[in-house]
């Protein structure tokens, strides 16, 4: 059976033959892939750029894809909450043994010692069949969502990001004097699924947002900014004077260090900076200034990766949330489709032109 790998130390993703699964048992679940995501974690790996991953021990290749939507095709004596035909996402990260990884918290594991499907040593999704437990399958209900479910494993990051907001957020009042969020600016830098699906989510809690990026690619971003209500800019957030990106919430998720260090000055007191991109490249000149401004501000700044299984849930309820209210807009995030042959060329591409591209293995 077909599945998309690559060799870690070697540049470049290729289609390939993979062992088929067995017949599951016990808790086991055989899961046929509909879609997989590909997304800049897997462009990451590709090229080299993501010092962690690696293959399963003794394997040579890594299947790629932690992005998934699959249908259960038969289960083992055990599974007690999937039949035939039910559709899931599969979680990426799985347990170690540390004391988060202990009670579902593997998304805040504490000593690395856990794996991710298609990251670091777990096979991923790309790949037509695989078998999983029961236990890191979480079912999509709403059989309405389509391929939009697609987008639940990189949605649930951000669903965890808005939890961590408001826990850091509860040091002080954090609310308007209604108690609701109206007043309060949310600026989030890069136009791609994450910057997109990061404003639907503030939006949805009744905060003014702003987007800014770059580009905006077929015009995807403005427009649904323009549906949900935010505001766009299309500009390089660098060039912006910091006065006109005074927020209370300020969002990167492009990874620039020249970003993370403007987001720090355009804080309002009891500000909070999420960190989500990330790349190898550049640098910022901290000054005492800043820093004294930081501290004088009760500013906080957050890093934050990946979810637990209840973020998972909690995504599939915004997606199905999302479509109701906006029908069909969810679906121009998805702006390429293709078959595993054809879509290994643009796996190995910069992705430039596309906002999330997925495969569809069936
Ligand atoms: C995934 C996370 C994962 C992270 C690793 C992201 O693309 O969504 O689940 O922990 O990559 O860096
Ligand atoms: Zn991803
Ligand atoms: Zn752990």
């Amino acid at each position: 059976m077909k599945g998309i790998a690559v060799k870690i130390g070697q540049k470049g993703a290729f289609l390939t033959e993979v062992m088929p699964p067995d017949k599951p048992v016990n808790e086991q679940v055989l899961l046929k892939t509909l879609y997989t995501g590909i997304c800049g974690t897997d462009r990451g790996i590709i090229n080299g750029l993501l010092n962690f991953a690696r293959p399963e021990a003794d394997k040579d290749l890594l299947v790629l894809g932690h992005e998934g939507l699959a249908q259960v095709m038969d289960t083992g004596e055990k599974v007690k909450s999937l039949k035939p035909g039910d559709l899931v996402v599969p979680i990426v990260r799985r347990p170690g043994k540390c004391i988060q990884c202990k009670i579902g918290r593997q998304d805040n594991c504490e000593d690395g010692d856990f794996v991710e499907a298609g990251i670091r040593g777990k096979d991923g999704f790309m790949r037509e069949y695989f078998i999983d437990e029961e236990e890191y399958l979480v079912k999509v209900k709403d059989k309405n969502l389509g391929k939009l479910a697609v987008l639940t494993e990189p949605l649930k990051n951000l669903v965890k990001a808005y939890e961590v907001y408001q826990t850091v957020s509860n040091r002080s009042v954090k609310t308007c004097s209604d108690g609701s969020y109206w007043c309060k600016k949310v600026t989030i830098i890069g136009a791609g699924p994450i910057g997109i699906l990061f404003s639907m989510l503030f939006i949805t809690h009744g905060f003014q947002v702003t987007l800014i990026s770059r580009s905006d690619k077929e015009g995807v971003a403005s427009n649904i900014c323009k549906r949900i209500g935010a505001d766009f800019i299309q500009e390089d957030a660098i060039k912006i004077d910091v006065k006109s990106l005074i927020s209370d919430i300020f969002v990167d998720t492009t990874g620039r260090p020249e970003i993370v260090g403007k987001g720090l000055q355009a804080l309002k007191y009891n500000g909070v900076e999420i960190l989500f991109g990330t790349t190898l490249a550049g640098n910022i000149n901290i000054t005492g200034e800043m820093l004294t401004e930081a501290v004088e501000k009760n500013i906080t700044v957050f890093g934050t990766v990946d979810g637990a299984k209840q973020h998972y849930v909690e995504a599939l309820n915004y997606l199905s949330m999302w479509k109701e209210i906006y029908g069909n807009l969810l679906e121009e995030i998805i702006t390429d489709e293709d078959v595993p042959e054809k879509s290994v060329e643009a796996l190995n591409g910069d992705g430039k032109g596309e906002i999330k591209r997925i495969i569809r293995w069936s």
